[in-house]
């Protein structure tokens, strides 16, 4: 992990309020791994840095996706190429090896760490599911369609793909069978849903759990949540340092 000032050397709207960043990241983008994430500073206003998934890592350049909020990240949305960003990573530990038969199961701003997962995997050895809320919000289609053998977009409105969320289709990727590890990252209760599916086709998980997050290193317990060992033992980890990513049956649904 490395604190560095990276200057930034893309910054564009991709939708509405979401942002791709791309940074000089020097280490931070060589040690980074899909599902990792860094720690920004933004602004003086803003005591504590945002978390934020990496989204891609090439050579020294790293990109993240965004989505403007609050105070952090509607400051960091108005910095300019050029300008330079405080960042701490890359941070926790991410989905590790992923390989053919995997699915990636994304909600909203949940699909950009998919996508660097996808991006390192061989090519067209992942299929990808997205859901959105509309298709205004359909965000890196046209990347996860560059990288993965299948892409499945859902829309709650059904303005995009197919209507409703990704569980009805995820139920027909498990009972077409080949699919060997789901990874996952959105809302919780999006994620409680495909581990619920996951857990009775008996097929490895991961899921990329989101805390708010103080320090980011795994000193203050700010981001602790509930999970459970293999002998049923209920213990306290920590998002940032433990995680973000864990096996779907560890966690307190
Ligand atoms: C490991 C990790 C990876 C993340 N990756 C991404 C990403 O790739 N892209 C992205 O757009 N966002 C991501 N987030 C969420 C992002 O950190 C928050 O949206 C951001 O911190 C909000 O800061 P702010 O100053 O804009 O908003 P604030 O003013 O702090 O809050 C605005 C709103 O965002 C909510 N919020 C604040 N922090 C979080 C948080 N950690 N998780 C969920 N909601 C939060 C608040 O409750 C409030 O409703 C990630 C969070 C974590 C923990
Ligand atoms: S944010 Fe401090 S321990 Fe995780």
């Amino acid at each position: 992990m490395m604190r560095r000032d990276c200057t930034i050397t893309e910054s564009r709207e991709i939708s509405g309020g979401i942002y791709l960043m791309s940074f000089e990241a020097g280490d931070i983008a060589r040690e980074a791994a899909p599902g990792s994430f860094v720690h920004i500073k933004c602004g003086e206003g803003c005591l504590l840095r945002r978390p934020i998934s990496i989204a891609d890592a090439k050579g020294d350049g790293m990109t993240i996706v965004f989505e403007a909020r609050g105070a952090g990240t509607r400051e960091l949305a108005r910095r300019r190429p050029g300008a330079t960003a405080d960042v701490l990573g890359p941070l926790g530990r991410g989905f590790g090896s992923v390989g053919g038969g995997t699915i990636a199961v994304g909600g909203g701003m949940g699909v950009p760490p998919l996508l660097f997962a996808a991006r390192r995997a061989a090519p067209g050895s992942v299929t990808a599911l997205l859901g959105f809320r509309d298709a205004g919000r359909v965000i890196l289609e046209r990347e996860f369609r560059e990288r993965c053998r299948d892409v499945h977009i859902m829309t709650e409105d059904g303005s995009e793909g197919g209507r409703g969320t990704v569980e009805a289709p995820l139920r027909e990727y498990m009972e077409r069978g080949g699919i060997s590890l789901i990874i996952s990252c959105g809302p919780r209760p999006m994620l409680a849903a495909v581990a619920r599916i996951a857990a009775q086709y008996g097929t490895p998980c991961r899921v990329s759990l989101e805390e708010r997050m103080a320090c980011g290193v795994g000193a203050c317990l700010g981001c602790a949540c509930e999970t459970t060992d293999g002998d049923g033992r209920r213990e306290m980890r920590r998002v940032c340092r433990d995680g973000p990513v864990f096996d779907s049956r560890e966690v307190t649904w």
